[in-house]
């Protein structure tokens, strides 16, 4: 059988989101604009960006039996993602991430993560044969430490590549980060992982070699609006992005992350899927909310004719 495609292992949350002018200090009330509610959770948000991009996507992550849970499988279906492995828990609620979007597009986030801290090394076992039906496995933080490891093992098992986006950051054990093809962290999640100040291009590389001495073979860090740069035991580049009038930057790194694993899975070379996840990400910053900014590949094809046209 030929492989094709994702499969993200991650979570799903109801992002509910209130945008300010500015974020609340301890201790204060505020009065922000009126709220909304956007489908969202890193696991979710990669695998709407995997489809929207016409990649085959298979999603397995836990929901509650509840409204959220409903409107997130509903969500996901019509964006095109294969949802045949998320388990709908009977115990714990969907996900809830409660989100302050500031006048700058910067965001502050919590997340309750209910159901999916339920997410168990069984129920990727159960769906084990994905894992060899798929070019590129990616995870996400927001799942158990154990069931992060399971995607690891099956992953490298089946020969899949396997992709960590370390966030929200935690510390990783080595055996793990051994296992990693791409490792996506951004400044702060890359500060964490090794335990460096990472403050300008020069520290993370420095940070990001740190990790590839413990095994990883490449580390992308996201820098924001300085585009992504891409270290390896013997190499470090930098792929610029363009300037973009930012709204909201919240699922910015999910954009990226989702985009990057759909190119790898398209087995394009590193550098051109790089480049192809940046626009991706600079392009989902334009629009409010998580799985909503999502871009569709017909519009990431233009800019991308436009940029080489310039
Ligand atoms: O990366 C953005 C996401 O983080 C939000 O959609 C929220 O649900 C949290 O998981």
């Amino acid at each position: 059988m030929k492989r094709e495609g994702v499969l993200v292992v991650g979570s799903a949350n109801m992002d509910l989101v209130v945008v300010t002018d500015r974020f609340p200090q301890a201790g204060e009330t505020i009065l922000g604009d009126h709220f909304q509610m956007f489908p969202g959770g890193k696991g979710a948000n990669q695998a709407v960006c995997c489809a929207r991009l016409n990649g085959l996507t298979h999603f397995l992550g836990r929901l509650g039996q509840d409204l959220f849970g409903d409107r997130l499988f509903q969500n996901m279906q019509s964006d095109g993602v294969k949802l045949d492995a998320v388990k709908r828990d009977e115990t714990h609620p969907t996900g809830v991430a409660l989100i302050v979007v500031d006048s700058n597009g910067q965001n502050q986030i919590v997340v309750a993560p209910g159901s999916n801290m339920q997410l168990s090394p069984q129920d990727l076992e159960d769906h084990r044969q994905l894992f060899r039906e798929v070019r590129a496995v990616i995870v996400q933080l927001e799942i158990p430490e154990e069931t992060v490891f399971k995607a690891a093992e099956l992953a490298t098992e089946q020969d899949a590549v396997f992709i960590l986006n370390p966030a929200p950051a935690r510390a990783l054990p080595d055996d793990l980060l051994s296992r990693v093809d791409y490792l996506t962290p951004n400044e702060t999640e890359l500060a964490s992982l090794s335990g460096m100040k990472v403050e300008d291009i020069e520290t993370a590389e420095e940070a990001a070699r740190q990790l590839i001495a413990k095994g990883v073979t490449n580390v992308v860090v996201t820098l924001g609006e300085q585009g992504a740069l891409l270290v390896t035991s013997d190499k470090a580049q930098l792929f610029p992005t363009r300037s973009v009038e930012v709204v909201d930057t919240t699922a910015a790194g999910d954009a990226f992350n989702g985009a990057l694993a759909l190119a790898i899975s398209e087995e394009q070379d590193i550098g051109g899927a790089i480049l192809f996840a940046n626009t991706v990400a600079s392009t989902s910053v334009t629009a409010l909310g998580a799985q909503s900014s999502m871009p569709y590949r017909d519009t990431i094809q233009a800019l991308s004719r436009e940029q080489s046209d310039d």
